[in-house]
Protein backbone atom coordinates (compact mmCIF):
# COMPACT_ATOMS: atom_id res chain seq x y z
CA UNK A 1 0.00 0.00 0.00
CA UNK A 2 1.09 3.74 -0.63
CA UNK A 3 1.14 5.34 2.79
CA UNK A 4 2.09 8.74 3.71
CA UNK A 5 2.97 10.15 7.11
CA UNK A 6 2.56 12.81 8.30
CA UNK A 7 5.03 14.26 11.07
CA UNK A 8 8.54 12.96 12.18
CA UNK A 9 8.50 12.84 15.72
CA UNK A 10 9.06 9.84 18.09
CA UNK A 11 5.71 8.47 16.64
CA UNK A 12 5.44 9.26 13.22
CA UNK A 13 9.25 7.90 12.32
CA UNK A 14 8.59 4.58 14.30
CA UNK A 15 5.44 4.26 12.07
CA UNK A 16 6.94 4.81 9.09
CA UNK A 17 9.86 2.88 9.26
CA UNK A 18 7.84 0.06 10.78
CA UNK A 19 5.28 0.02 7.88
CA UNK A 20 7.90 -0.06 5.47
CA UNK A 21 9.57 -2.71 7.36
CA UNK A 22 5.52 -4.71 6.89
CA UNK A 23 5.78 -3.87 2.79
CA UNK A 24 4.41 -0.61 2.40
CA UNK A 25 5.58 1.96 0.49
CA UNK A 26 6.19 5.22 2.83
CA UNK A 27 7.09 8.39 2.35
CA UNK A 28 7.78 10.42 5.40
CA UNK A 29 6.72 14.61 5.19
CA UNK A 30 7.58 17.25 7.84
CA UNK A 31 7.72 21.11 7.29
CA UNK A 32 10.55 21.17 9.57
CA UNK A 33 13.23 21.21 6.58
CA UNK A 34 16.25 20.56 8.94
CA UNK A 35 14.90 17.71 10.33
CA UNK A 36 13.69 16.18 6.76
CA UNK A 37 17.63 16.99 5.08
CA UNK A 38 18.79 15.01 8.36
CA UNK A 39 16.62 12.01 7.78
CA UNK A 40 17.39 11.79 4.30
CA UNK A 41 21.40 11.49 5.52
CA UNK A 42 20.29 8.85 7.03
CA UNK A 43 20.05 9.88 10.69
CA UNK A 44 17.81 9.38 13.45
CA UNK A 45 17.37 12.76 15.10
CA UNK A 46 16.66 11.33 18.58
CA UNK A 47 17.89 8.12 20.29
CA UNK A 48 15.33 4.82 20.15
CA UNK A 49 16.77 1.41 20.82
CA UNK A 50 16.77 -0.06 17.28
CA UNK A 51 15.41 2.96 15.04
CA UNK A 52 18.73 3.59 13.50
CA UNK A 53 18.59 -0.10 11.87
CA UNK A 54 15.30 0.08 11.09
CA UNK A 55 15.48 3.53 9.46
CA UNK A 56 18.82 2.34 7.35
CA UNK A 57 17.02 -1.36 6.43
CA UNK A 58 13.84 0.74 5.47
CA UNK A 59 16.04 3.45 3.63
CA UNK A 60 18.16 0.55 1.38
CA UNK A 61 14.69 -1.20 0.60
CA UNK A 62 13.90 1.58 -1.63
CA UNK A 63 10.39 1.62 0.38
CA UNK A 64 10.85 4.80 2.83
CA UNK A 65 11.98 8.65 1.59
CA UNK A 66 11.23 11.99 3.55
CA UNK A 67 10.36 14.96 1.98
CA UNK A 68 9.39 18.55 2.73
CA UNK A 69 7.52 18.90 0.16
CA UNK A 70 3.35 18.27 0.66
CA UNK A 71 2.31 17.39 -2.87
CA UNK A 72 5.05 14.61 -3.12
CA UNK A 73 4.31 13.34 -0.06
CA UNK A 74 0.60 13.16 -0.51
CA UNK A 75 -0.19 12.37 -4.62
CA UNK A 76 0.12 9.17 -4.39
CA UNK A 77 -1.04 8.24 -1.11
CA UNK A 78 -3.91 5.58 -0.11
CA UNK A 79 -3.35 6.50 3.25
CA UNK A 80 -2.33 9.40 5.54
CA UNK A 81 -1.53 9.14 8.91
CA UNK A 82 -1.06 12.17 11.28
CA UNK A 83 0.95 11.55 13.41
CA UNK A 84 1.83 15.74 14.66
CA UNK A 85 2.52 16.59 17.89
CA UNK A 86 -0.53 17.40 20.24
CA UNK A 87 1.05 19.29 22.86
CA UNK A 88 -0.57 20.94 25.95
CA UNK A 89 -1.83 24.46 26.44
CA UNK A 90 -1.37 26.35 29.58
CA UNK A 91 -4.83 25.17 30.66
CA UNK A 92 -4.24 21.94 30.42
CA UNK A 93 -6.40 21.72 27.09
CA UNK A 94 -4.36 20.13 23.84
CA UNK A 95 -3.16 22.53 21.30
CA UNK A 96 -4.83 20.75 18.26
CA UNK A 97 -3.13 23.18 15.97
CA UNK A 98 -0.80 20.88 14.19
CA UNK A 99 -3.57 18.06 13.91
CA UNK A 100 -5.94 21.23 11.64
CA UNK A 101 -3.06 22.12 9.55
CA UNK A 102 -1.80 18.19 8.88
CA UNK A 103 -5.70 17.78 7.49
CA UNK A 104 -5.10 20.53 5.65
CA UNK A 105 -1.93 19.79 3.56
CA UNK A 106 -4.02 16.31 3.16
CA UNK A 107 -7.02 17.70 1.52
CA UNK A 108 -5.52 20.08 -0.48
CA UNK A 109 -2.65 17.63 -1.79
CA UNK A 110 -5.16 14.75 -2.35
CA UNK A 111 -5.84 13.52 -5.89
CA UNK A 112 -7.88 10.42 -4.55
CA UNK A 113 -10.37 8.83 -2.28
CA UNK A 114 -8.30 8.48 1.05
CA UNK A 115 -8.06 7.15 4.18
CA UNK A 116 -7.07 9.54 6.74
CA UNK A 117 -5.72 7.86 10.44
CA UNK A 118 -5.35 9.67 13.48
CA UNK A 119 -2.35 7.72 14.99
CA UNK A 120 -1.41 11.52 17.28
CA UNK A 121 -2.97 10.86 20.79
CA UNK A 122 -6.13 13.28 20.26
CA UNK A 123 -9.01 14.10 22.48
CA UNK A 124 -12.25 12.37 21.72
CA UNK A 125 -14.38 13.74 19.04
CA UNK A 126 -11.21 15.17 17.08
CA UNK A 127 -11.56 13.12 14.22
CA UNK A 128 -15.30 14.94 13.59
CA UNK A 129 -12.86 18.16 13.48
CA UNK A 130 -10.54 16.71 11.04
CA UNK A 131 -13.57 15.47 8.81
CA UNK A 132 -14.72 18.73 8.73
CA UNK A 133 -11.48 20.19 7.59
CA UNK A 134 -10.72 17.42 4.89
CA UNK A 135 -13.95 18.25 3.16
CA UNK A 136 -13.29 21.52 3.37
CA UNK A 137 -10.31 21.65 1.50
CA UNK A 138 -9.92 18.58 -0.81
CA UNK A 139 -12.26 17.82 -3.37
CA UNK A 140 -12.62 13.91 -2.80
CA UNK A 141 -13.82 11.17 -0.21
CA UNK A 142 -12.16 10.86 3.22
CA UNK A 143 -12.68 8.15 5.67
CA UNK A 144 -10.97 9.09 9.04
CA UNK A 145 -10.11 6.26 11.46
CA UNK A 146 -8.51 6.64 14.64
CA UNK A 147 -5.68 4.12 15.51
CA UNK A 148 -4.24 4.93 18.38
CA UNK A 149 -0.37 4.15 19.27
CA UNK A 150 0.48 2.31 22.22
CA UNK A 151 4.54 2.63 21.66
CA UNK A 152 6.78 3.47 24.68
CA UNK A 153 9.86 5.47 24.72
CA UNK A 154 12.57 3.15 25.09
CA UNK A 155 11.25 -0.03 23.58
CA UNK A 156 8.93 1.87 20.28
CA UNK A 157 10.89 -0.13 17.50
CA UNK A 158 9.95 -3.34 19.59
CA UNK A 159 6.61 -2.26 20.70
CA UNK A 160 5.93 -1.17 16.95
CA UNK A 161 6.98 -4.68 15.40
CA UNK A 162 5.55 -6.62 17.97
CA UNK A 163 2.50 -4.97 19.21
CA UNK A 164 0.39 -6.39 22.07
CA UNK A 165 -3.05 -4.94 20.77
CA UNK A 166 -3.75 -2.94 17.60
CA UNK A 167 -6.73 -0.54 18.04
CA UNK A 168 -8.93 0.72 14.83
CA UNK A 169 -11.13 3.08 15.15
CA UNK A 170 -13.98 3.72 12.34
CA UNK A 171 -17.26 4.57 11.02
CA UNK A 172 -17.06 2.71 8.07
CA UNK A 173 -16.65 -1.07 7.22
CA UNK A 174 -14.25 0.12 4.19
CA UNK A 175 -12.07 2.07 6.22
CA UNK A 176 -11.75 -0.90 8.35
CA UNK A 177 -10.92 -3.13 6.08
CA UNK A 178 -8.29 -1.30 4.32
CA UNK A 179 -6.58 -0.48 8.00
CA UNK A 180 -7.00 -4.66 8.61
CA UNK A 181 -5.29 -5.25 4.97
CA UNK A 182 -2.74 -2.68 5.99
CA UNK A 183 -1.77 -3.84 9.60
CA UNK A 184 -2.20 -7.89 8.15
CA UNK A 185 1.53 -8.65 8.31
CA UNK A 186 1.45 -8.01 11.93
CA UNK A 187 -1.93 -9.54 13.29
CA UNK A 188 -0.65 -13.20 14.96
CA UNK A 189 -2.10 -14.94 17.52
CA UNK A 190 -0.85 -12.95 20.20
CA UNK A 191 -2.17 -9.57 19.07
CA UNK A 192 -5.77 -8.19 20.06
CA UNK A 193 -7.12 -6.54 16.85
CA UNK A 194 -9.43 -4.08 18.37
CA UNK A 195 -12.36 -2.93 15.64
CA UNK A 196 -14.33 -0.06 17.01
CA UNK A 197 -15.90 3.24 16.40
CA UNK A 198 -14.06 6.26 16.35
CA UNK A 199 -14.66 7.95 19.74
CA UNK A 200 -14.41 4.64 21.83
CA UNK A 201 -10.66 4.61 20.06
CA UNK A 202 -9.94 8.19 20.51
CA UNK A 203 -11.46 7.75 24.19
CA UNK A 204 -9.65 4.36 24.66
CA UNK A 205 -5.87 6.21 24.47
CA UNK A 206 -6.41 8.50 27.30
CA UNK A 207 -8.23 5.62 29.34
CA UNK A 208 -5.01 3.38 29.14
CA UNK A 209 -2.60 6.17 29.89
CA UNK A 210 -4.55 7.29 32.61
CA UNK A 211 -4.81 4.29 34.36
CA UNK A 212 -1.44 3.52 33.94
CA UNK A 213 -0.44 6.80 35.77
CA UNK A 214 -3.09 6.08 38.60
CA UNK A 215 -1.13 2.76 39.09
CA UNK A 216 2.43 4.87 39.11
CA UNK A 217 0.24 7.13 41.78
CA UNK A 218 -1.15 4.16 43.85
CA UNK A 219 2.74 2.89 44.29
CA UNK A 220 3.72 6.30 45.41
CA UNK A 221 0.95 6.79 47.81
CA UNK A 222 1.96 3.55 49.56
CA UNK A 223 5.58 4.63 49.20
CA UNK A 224 4.46 7.00 51.53
CA UNK A 225 2.36 4.91 54.16
CA UNK A 226 5.34 2.29 54.42
CA UNK A 227 7.51 5.18 55.06
CA UNK A 228 5.41 5.89 58.07
CA UNK A 229 5.08 2.62 59.14
CA UNK A 230 8.20 1.05 58.10
CA UNK A 231 6.41 -1.91 55.73
CA UNK A 232 8.31 -2.19 52.23
CA UNK A 233 6.37 -1.08 48.95
CA UNK A 234 8.65 -3.25 47.06
CA UNK A 235 6.86 -6.34 49.01
CA UNK A 236 3.74 -4.32 49.15
CA UNK A 237 3.78 -4.27 45.42
CA UNK A 238 4.95 -7.91 44.56
CA UNK A 239 2.40 -9.20 46.55
CA UNK A 240 -0.28 -6.68 44.69
CA UNK A 241 0.79 -8.14 41.26
CA UNK A 242 1.03 -11.19 42.65
CA UNK A 243 -2.91 -11.56 41.59
CA UNK A 244 -3.91 -11.37 37.99
CA UNK A 245 -6.50 -9.23 38.69
CA UNK A 246 -4.09 -6.21 39.68
CA UNK A 247 -0.64 -6.95 37.73
CA UNK A 248 3.08 -6.14 39.13
CA UNK A 249 3.03 -3.52 36.07
CA UNK A 250 3.53 -0.24 36.97
CA UNK A 251 3.33 -0.39 40.33
CA UNK A 252 7.01 0.95 40.88
CA UNK A 253 7.08 3.67 43.46
CA UNK A 254 10.05 6.49 42.80
CA UNK A 255 10.21 9.89 41.69
CA UNK A 256 6.92 10.03 39.61
CA UNK A 257 6.06 9.29 36.04
CA UNK A 258 6.72 11.81 33.35
CA UNK A 259 7.51 11.79 29.26
CA UNK A 260 5.95 13.52 27.05
CA UNK A 261 2.72 11.26 27.32
CA UNK A 262 1.19 10.79 30.74
CA UNK A 263 1.14 14.65 32.02
CA UNK A 264 -0.03 15.99 29.16
CA UNK A 265 -2.46 13.02 28.44
CA UNK A 266 -3.85 13.56 32.11
CA UNK A 267 -4.13 17.11 31.52
CA UNK A 268 -6.02 16.63 28.21
CA UNK A 269 -8.32 13.94 29.83
CA UNK A 270 -9.17 16.07 32.65
CA UNK A 271 -10.46 18.88 30.47
CA UNK A 272 -12.37 16.63 28.07
CA UNK A 273 -14.30 15.37 30.97
CA UNK A 274 -15.54 18.29 32.30
CA UNK A 275 -16.30 19.53 29.24
CA UNK A 276 -18.44 16.21 28.36
CA UNK A 277 -19.97 17.16 31.64
CA UNK A 278 -18.01 14.34 33.65
CA UNK A 279 -15.92 16.04 36.97
CA UNK A 280 -12.62 13.39 37.05
CA UNK A 281 -11.51 14.54 40.13
CA UNK A 282 -9.56 11.26 40.50
CA UNK A 283 -7.29 12.91 37.54
CA UNK A 284 -6.94 15.91 40.08
CA UNK A 285 -5.53 13.37 42.47
CA UNK A 286 -3.19 11.51 40.35
CA UNK A 287 -1.87 14.31 39.03
CA UNK A 288 -1.37 15.35 43.28
CA UNK A 289 0.30 12.21 44.21
CA UNK A 290 2.99 12.35 41.50
CA UNK A 291 3.91 15.51 42.60
CA UNK A 292 4.12 14.54 46.00
CA UNK A 293 6.56 11.83 44.56
CA UNK A 294 8.74 14.29 43.73
CA UNK A 295 9.08 16.74 46.53
CA UNK A 296 9.34 14.07 48.88
CA UNK A 297 12.74 12.88 47.46
CA UNK A 298 13.78 16.44 47.67
CA UNK A 299 12.59 16.46 51.37
CA UNK A 300 14.62 13.27 51.82
CA UNK A 301 17.95 15.38 50.23
CA UNK A 302 17.67 17.77 52.59
CA UNK A 303 17.04 16.06 55.41
CA UNK A 304 20.14 14.14 54.83
CA UNK A 305 22.32 16.80 53.77
CA UNK A 306 20.65 19.37 56.65
CA UNK A 307 21.98 22.62 54.71
CA UNK A 308 21.64 22.34 50.68
CA UNK A 309 24.00 25.36 50.12
CA UNK A 310 27.18 24.15 48.95
CA UNK A 311 26.21 20.84 48.86
CA UNK A 312 27.66 18.72 46.04
CA UNK A 313 24.58 16.51 45.00
CA UNK A 314 25.03 14.35 41.85
CA UNK A 315 22.08 12.82 39.79
CA UNK A 316 22.27 9.47 38.52
CA UNK A 317 19.87 9.53 35.48
CA UNK A 318 18.12 12.98 33.78
CA UNK A 319 15.89 11.27 31.19
CA UNK A 320 12.02 10.34 32.45
CA UNK A 321 12.86 6.66 32.11
CA UNK A 322 15.61 4.55 31.07
CA UNK A 323 16.66 3.45 27.22
CA UNK A 324 15.46 7.12 25.95
CA UNK A 325 17.51 10.33 25.87
CA UNK A 326 14.46 11.99 26.19
CA UNK A 327 13.95 14.96 28.88
CA UNK A 328 10.16 16.19 28.87
CA UNK A 329 8.78 16.73 31.73
CA UNK A 330 11.31 14.82 33.52
CA UNK A 331 11.25 14.11 37.34
CA UNK A 332 15.18 14.52 36.95
CA UNK A 333 15.07 18.19 36.00
CA UNK A 334 12.18 18.94 38.25
CA UNK A 335 14.33 17.53 41.16
CA UNK A 336 17.37 19.54 39.79
CA UNK A 337 15.82 22.56 39.41
CA UNK A 338 14.28 22.28 43.04
CA UNK A 339 18.28 21.35 44.30
CA UNK A 340 19.68 24.26 42.07
CA UNK A 341 16.99 26.93 43.46
CA UNK A 342 18.07 25.69 47.22
CA UNK A 343 21.55 26.28 46.49
CA UNK A 344 22.99 23.54 46.06
CA UNK A 345 25.97 22.31 43.44
CA UNK A 346 23.89 20.00 40.92
CA UNK A 347 25.87 17.48 38.84
CA UNK A 348 24.04 14.89 36.39
CA UNK A 349 25.44 12.16 34.50
CA UNK A 350 22.98 9.91 32.68
CA UNK A 351 24.37 8.00 29.72
CA UNK A 352 22.21 8.98 26.59
CA UNK A 353 20.02 12.18 27.81
CA UNK A 354 23.12 14.35 29.39
CA UNK A 355 23.14 16.72 26.33
CA UNK A 356 19.14 17.34 26.23
CA UNK A 357 19.36 17.96 29.97
CA UNK A 358 21.92 21.21 30.01
CA UNK A 359 19.68 22.36 27.11
CA UNK A 360 17.14 22.43 29.71
CA UNK A 361 19.28 23.06 33.24
CA UNK A 362 21.83 25.74 32.23
CA UNK A 363 23.44 25.88 36.21
CA UNK A 364 23.46 21.69 35.97
CA UNK A 365 27.21 20.71 35.50
CA UNK A 366 27.35 17.31 33.01
CA UNK A 367 29.82 14.69 33.29
CA UNK A 368 30.31 11.82 30.69
CA UNK A 369 31.20 9.48 33.80
CA UNK A 370 29.66 8.43 36.79
CA UNK A 371 32.30 7.89 39.00
CA UNK A 372 33.73 11.40 37.72
CA UNK A 373 30.46 13.25 38.01
CA UNK A 374 30.27 11.53 41.70
CA UNK A 375 33.91 12.61 43.06
CA UNK A 376 33.24 14.60 46.23
CA UNK A 377 29.34 14.34 46.09
CA UNK A 378 27.90 14.89 49.50
CA UNK A 379 24.76 12.68 48.31
CA UNK A 380 24.32 10.61 45.37
CA UNK A 381 21.14 10.17 44.16
CA UNK A 382 19.85 7.66 41.76
CA UNK A 383 16.38 9.29 39.50
CA UNK A 384 16.55 7.05 36.39
CA UNK A 385 17.11 3.45 36.79
CA UNK A 386 19.04 2.44 33.86
CA UNK A 387 20.25 -1.08 34.43
CA UNK A 388 23.89 0.08 34.38
CA UNK A 389 23.48 1.78 37.15
CA UNK A 390 23.22 -1.73 39.34
CA UNK A 391 26.75 -2.70 37.42
CA UNK A 392 28.34 0.40 39.33
CA UNK A 393 31.45 -0.36 41.25
CA UNK A 394 29.94 0.36 45.41
CA UNK A 395 33.39 -0.20 46.57
CA UNK A 396 35.46 2.34 44.33
CA UNK A 397 32.15 5.04 44.44
CA UNK A 398 32.59 4.68 48.49
CA UNK A 399 35.43 6.13 47.84
CA UNK A 400 34.83 9.14 46.00
CA UNK A 401 32.52 10.76 47.67
CA UNK A 402 32.52 12.93 50.25
CA UNK A 403 29.49 11.25 52.23
CA UNK A 404 28.14 7.85 51.61
CA UNK A 405 24.82 8.64 51.22
CA UNK A 406 22.84 7.02 48.42
CA UNK A 407 18.92 8.73 48.06
CA UNK A 408 17.40 5.94 45.47
CA UNK A 409 14.43 7.06 44.01
CA UNK A 410 14.03 4.39 41.99
CA UNK A 411 14.59 1.48 44.51
CA UNK A 412 17.51 0.09 42.07
CA UNK A 413 19.99 -0.99 44.98
CA UNK A 414 19.45 -4.15 47.07
CA UNK A 415 19.24 -2.75 50.98
CA UNK A 416 21.44 -4.99 52.25
CA UNK A 417 23.95 -4.73 49.46
CA UNK A 418 24.29 -0.83 50.30
CA UNK A 419 24.46 -1.72 53.95
CA UNK A 420 27.03 -3.96 53.52
CA UNK A 421 29.16 -1.65 51.48
CA UNK A 422 28.84 0.63 54.16
CA UNK A 423 26.34 2.91 52.79
CA UNK A 424 23.60 5.57 54.34
CA UNK A 425 20.86 4.28 52.14
CA UNK A 426 17.47 6.24 51.47
CA UNK A 427 15.53 3.86 49.54
CA UNK A 428 11.94 5.15 48.66
CA UNK A 429 8.65 3.66 50.64
CA UNK A 430 11.33 1.10 52.55
CA UNK A 431 12.94 1.61 55.61
CA UNK A 432 15.98 3.48 55.83
CA UNK A 433 19.32 1.95 56.26
CA UNK A 434 21.68 4.24 58.53
CA UNK A 435 25.28 3.87 58.87
C1 LIG B 1 3.51 5.84 27.74
C2 LIG B 1 2.61 4.60 27.52
O1 LIG B 1 3.13 3.50 28.27
C3 LIG B 1 2.51 4.26 26.05
O2 LIG B 1 1.62 3.17 25.86
C4 LIG B 1 2.02 5.49 25.31
O3 LIG B 1 1.94 5.25 23.93
C5 LIG B 1 2.91 6.69 25.57
O4 LIG B 1 2.99 6.91 26.98
P1 LIG B 1 6.13 6.32 27.81
O5 LIG B 1 5.77 7.75 28.08
O6 LIG B 1 7.18 6.01 26.80
O7 LIG B 1 4.81 5.51 27.33
O8 LIG B 1 6.61 5.71 29.18
P2 LIG B 1 6.16 4.57 30.21
O9 LIG B 1 7.06 3.41 30.09
O10 LIG B 1 4.72 4.30 30.12
O11 LIG B 1 6.49 5.31 31.59
C6 LIG B 1 5.87 6.54 31.91
C7 LIG B 1 6.43 7.11 33.19
O12 LIG B 1 5.99 6.36 34.31
C8 LIG B 1 7.96 7.13 33.27
O13 LIG B 1 8.38 8.36 33.80
C9 LIG B 1 8.28 6.00 34.22
O14 LIG B 1 9.49 6.21 34.91
C10 LIG B 1 7.08 6.06 35.14
N1 LIG B 1 6.80 4.79 35.83
C11 LIG B 1 6.41 3.69 35.11
C12 LIG B 1 6.94 4.70 37.20
O15 LIG B 1 7.30 5.68 37.88
N2 LIG B 1 6.63 3.51 37.83
C13 LIG B 1 6.23 2.43 37.14
O16 LIG B 1 5.96 1.40 37.79
C14 LIG B 1 6.12 2.51 35.74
Amino acid sequence: MKIAVVGTGHVGLVTAATLARIGHVVVGFDDDRSKVDRLLAGKSPFYEPGLQELLDEASASGRLTFTHDPQGAIRDAEVAFICVGTPSRPDGDVNLLAVERAAGTIGENAIRDMVVVEKSTVPVQTADRVKTILQRTGRHRFSVVSNPEFLREGSAVADSLHPVRILVGANDDEAHRVMRDLYEPLIRDSVVYHATDISTAELAKHACNAFLALKVSFANALARICEASGADVVAVADIMGSDPRIGRAFLDAGLGYGGYCFPKDLAAFRTQATRLGYDFRLLDEIVRINDQALESTFAKIKEAMWNLEDKRIVLLGLSFKPGTDDVRESPPLRLAHLLVEAGARVIGYDPRAGANAKAEVADLEIFDDPYAAAEGAHCLVVCTEWPEFAELDLVKLKGILTNPIVVDARNLFDPEVMAGAGFTYIPVGRPTVNL
